[in-house]
């Protein structure tokens, strides 16, 4: 699994990170790989049946897998070509997913009560992009419904390998448990997932949260 986060602009919102994205993914090839996070499959794996949202699902990789496990699952992402992308593979695999191309800052208004488990994975944005999509996550949340995050730490900067160098994308415990106050945080902890360069196991520090919205 490679999870490089070498994208241009990421910590633009706008038509340059709009641009920067699309660029990025009109290069050959599955930018983050065909396989799901394996931290995603971990937590989520076995779950019974819900309606899914992958917020920034890219190519679709874990949305792709959430709807192989008989999840009903919508993703979005802020770049149309990803989300052409993810359709084409969801058609090749024979798998029903709704993807949209949206900005979820600017233009994304989500309905309360809508989903039973919102997936964020590697969604790395400036506090004032990040903490309106992290509100608005849980809100389209239902009551007794998971919010599942996966993201580079801020240790993985100066200790780690891959992910983005722009520390004002990344994001701690202390600033997760502030974003989530109102779940019941289940787990919040710094993970190391082994990354193979040139032969050579090297470990990334990503974070991990799991919260759940109260009845
Ligand atoms: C590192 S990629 C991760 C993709 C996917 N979640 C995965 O793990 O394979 C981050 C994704 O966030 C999307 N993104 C960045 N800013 C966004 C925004 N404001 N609204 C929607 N998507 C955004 C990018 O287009 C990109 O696909």
């Amino acid at each position: 699994m490679d999870e490089k986060h070498e994208a241009p602009g990421i910590s633009e919102r706008s038509e340059t990170a709009h641009g920067a994205w699309d660029e990025r993914y009109s290069e050959a090839g599955l930018v983050w790989g065909r396989d799901a996070n394996a931290f995603v499959v971990d937590q989520l794996e076995g779950l019974s049946p819900r309606r899914v949202l992958d917020l920034g699902c890219g190519q679709g990789r874990n949305a792709l897998w959430l709807a192989s496990q008989g999840h009903d699952v919508t993703g979005l992402d802020l770049s149309p070509v990803a989300i052409d992308q993810a359709k084409e593979m969801a058609r090749a695999s024979g798998l029903e997913v709704s993807f949209s191309a949206l900005d979820l800052a600017t233009d994304w208004r989500p309905s309360a009560d809508a989903f039973d488990l919102v997936v964020l994975s590697y969604l790395q944005l400036p506090e004032s992009a990040r903490k309106p999509i992290h509100a608005k996550a849980v809100e389209t949340l239902a009551p007794g419904g998971m919010i599942f995050l996966i993201a580079h730490h801020p240790d993985n900067l100066d200790q780690g390998v891959g992910g983005p160098p722009y520390p004002e994308v990344m994001f701690d415990e202390a600033e997760l448990a502030e974003d989530f106050a109102e779940l019941n945080i289940e787990r919040n902890e710094k993970v190391l997932r082994p990354v193979d360069q040139a032969g050579a196991t090297k470990n990334a520090i990503d974070i991990v949260f799991v919260g759940v919205k109260l009845v």
